[in-house]
């Protein structure tokens, strides 16, 4: 994939051929797990830098690089330069003299990588900025869909919960049109975008039941507690029991509608608020499928990425005098 991009941002940085790529390319690796290590000589160096917490992004991304043979660092921001006020570009570029060839960066900043998109001093593999986006999580759920499901075209997923807050959530509204499927955002208002903003073959609802009965897969969401009290949000339909009851989805709620559909959830899960414990038990959830694939998917991702042969990256400062 020579044309692949070196600053995976978003979903938009990638087109239909690139992603069915990477799709081909997650299922060779998963299917030919021992032959998966590709770097043997001259191995490259892979640096996680997560200025915000993670379980499953960062360390499936720790497990893929050395899966692939690459050598790892875990960037610490915490014990680092930053600290001192160096910049995050200085910082990129420090670890790309030092031989870094990828970073794979979180922030709780929406669009922190979008300062490097015509001077980029690292490849950079976005994983997760703020409520923005969660591209390589929205491409290890299509690969999951479609291990469920090979045709998804006219199938519709929804996604229930906190929608506006959900940078996942946002990369799936761009990728799974794409593949022709609908995608319908449902919860309480003050979760749910404004629906002038949705691209075509995505639609907003408040109602739970009905939005169950029209679709085939279900995918859940935490509520993203800490987002909404920074925007000062306090809702006593937030708490557990109450949200589980109007909002949340549970195995007997299914059993009852004859919906015996897969249920996503990229996690973290609250059992108790968007889904309860029999659901997440039980043989229709789907979520810990989802973190077996992110495996082989990132390990795509970062091959896809390390073969494009980009010059350009690095060369930031390029005057001379
Ligand atoms: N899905 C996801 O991004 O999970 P983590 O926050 O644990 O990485």
């Amino acid at each position: 994939m020579n044309s692949f991009p070196s600053l995976l941002e978003s979903i938009s940085d990638l087109n239909k051929n690139q992603i069915d790529g990477l799709l081909s390319l997650s299922t060779k690796i998963k299917q030919q797990e021992s032959e998966s290590q590709i770097f043997t000589y001259r191995r490259p160096i892979i640096a996680t830098s997560f200025l915000e917490n993670s379980t499953r992004t960062k360390h499936s991304f720790a497990i893929a690089i050395q899966k692939l043979g690459a050598m790892y660092i875990d960037f610490n921001a915490e014990t680092s330069s930053l600290k001192k006020g160096e910049s995050l570009e200085e910082t990129f570029l420090t670890l790309f003299n030092q031989g870094v060839n990828l970073c794979i960066f979180r922030s709780n900043v929406s669009h922190h990588l979008a300062q490097f998109r015509n001077s980029l001093p690292i490849k950079i593999i976005n994983g997760g900025d703020g409520i923005n986006e969660h591209p390589t999580q929205a491409l290890l759920d299509l690969f999951t869909l479609l291990e469920l499901s090979p045709d998804l075209s006219g199938k519709t997923l929804a996604i229930f919960g906190d929608n506006i807050h959900s940078r996942v959530g946002h990369s799936l509204i761009k990728l799974l049109p794409m593949y022709g499927m609908k995608v319908i955002l449902c919860g309480p208002k003050n979760f749910l975008p404004d629906p002038s903003t949705l691209p075509l073959n995505v639609e907003i609802s408040m109602d739970r039941d009905e939005t169950i009965k029209k679709c085939d897969f279900i995918y859940l969401l935490r509520i993203q507690k800490e987002r909404h009290l920074e925007n000062s949000e306090k809702n006593s339909s937030l708490e557990g029991d109450e949200y589980l009851k109007q909002n949340g989805v549970s195995l007997d709620l299914l059993k009852k509608m004859q919906k015996l559909v897969p249920v996503l959830h990229p996690g973290p899960a609250n059992i108790g608020v968007e889904l309860d414990l029999h659901l997440i038990k039980s043989s229709l959830y789907k979520g810990y499928l989802q973190v077996q694939n992110s495996i082989p998917m990132r390990m795509a991702i970062i091959q896809a990425m390390l073969e494009n042969n980009d010059k350009k990256v690095g060369k930031v400062h390029g005057e001379n005098f």
